[in-house]
């Protein structure tokens, strides 16, 4: 499959690499992060995005932390790892994949620590190192089965020649594997579905634009690009099938929150009667939220609006911006939620409830 060239991150010899997104399409520059900061500012700056992929990044973040330690004994080294993951946790505060995946390390590094028995400091020290290191690479590899296993499931869900809609980025970009929502999209292409892929462009940040077009056209899918107000149009032009995207964070009762402009498209494929698909791997389920309530939305400086991405200010100094970065689809707009454990249909609080009991 071409997206297999797509690495938006990788962790090679003790070094970290990353793809760095705000210079697509035009530049392929993949960079190396040193340290803590350097990763906690790839993943503000959007260097590195996209749930899983922000999770992942975050797991290997806490591997530079223990590499680069100084301390001298076990509380010494989790008490300055414990410092970087709040560093790390404080970087983006919507995607939970960031969260669970620095969860994970913390879990592992107790058990790594309880487990530490004797030998001299240095052979702990490595041996510390080793299994933080086998947690990341199970959190990669746990999210590239999970994204083939979400596009099996949403294939299921499509027909050949169909006309699918999606918002943002949820591609190889976004994850370790072929993404979440443009899973089904790749697997479609390698078995002849013929799917004509719609991208929004996604104000203000443009990840349609920059990224999925890049990233699906790179793979030789029939990909449209077009802006976030053209969708209803599209859709009365009979264009869409299905809207598909990912999701940053799902509450139990089935809210989901994805970049902004998602929500509106799930009203518009309600109002035009097309399926609304949201592919969640379990990593990015939330079951301590409740509701789309509990999901603290992430607020981005006003100046992504008005100059970021344009030659010129294209908003009059000094108006006022209201710029959050995601907004919540509630469960009702949603036609069905793909995990890589099985499709949920309404009502989602018990099919969410059973897929994350089960196995
Ligand atoms: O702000 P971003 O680019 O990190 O937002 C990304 C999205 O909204 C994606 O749809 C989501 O993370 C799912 S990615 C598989």
């Amino acid at each position: 499959m071409k997206t297999s060239a797509i690495r938006p991150i990788a962790f090679e010899g003790g070094r970290l690499f990353v793809l760095d997104q705000t210079l697509l399409p035009g530049e392929e520059r993949h960079i190396e992060l040193k340290s803590v900061e350097d990763v906690r500012e790839a993943i503000r700056s959007l260097r590195v995005r996209g749930a899983p992929a922000i999770g992942l990044a975050a797991a290997y973040g806490v591997c530079l932390a223990a590499r680069a330690s100084r301390a001298r004994d076990v509380e010494g080294f989790c008490r300055e790892l414990s410092e970087a993951r709040e560093r790390l946790a404080g970087s983006r505060p919507t995607a939970v994949n960031l969260f669970q995946a620095l969860g994970r390390m913390v879990a592992r590094l107790s058990r790594l620590a309880e487990g530490a028995g004797g030998g001299g400091w240095a052979d702990m020290f490595e041996r510390l190192n080793e299994g933080l290191l086998l947690e990341a690479e199970s959190i990669r590899a746990e999210g590239e089965a999970a994204c083939l296993a979400m596009g099996e499931l949403g294939l299921g869900l499509l027909k050949p020649g169909m006309g699918l809609l999606t918002h943002c980025n949820a591609g190889a970009l976004a994850a370790p594997g072929i993404g979440t929502a443009l899973a089904p999209v790749y697997l479609g292409q390698e078995r002849g579905y013929g799917f004509r892929v719609f991208a929004d462009e996604t104000r203000p940040l443009l990840q349609g634009a920059r990224l999925t077009a890049w990233e699906l056209m790179r793979a030789g899918v029939d990909v449209t690009l077009i802006c976030d107000g053209m969708a209803a149009a599209a859709m009365r032009e009979g264009l869409v099938d299905a809207v598909l995207t990912g999701c940053d964070r799902l509450a139990r009762n089935g809210d989901g929150a994805n970049k902004i402009g998602t929500a509106g498209l799930a009203a518009l494929a309600k109002a035009y009667g097309l399926p609304f698909y949201m592919f969640v791997p379990t990593s990015t389920i939330d079951m301590a939220a409740a509701t789309g309530g509990d999901i603290p939305i992430e607020l981005r400086d006003g100046g992504e609006i008005c100059e970021l991405w344009y030659g010129r200010r294209m908003a009059p100094e000094g108006v006022k911006t209201w710029n959050p970065a995601f907004d919540v689809t509630e469960h009702g707009l949603i036609t069905a939620i793909v995990t890589e454990k099985g499709v949920a249909r309404p009502p989602f609080d018990r099919g969410i409830a059973e897929l994350m009991g089960a196995g």
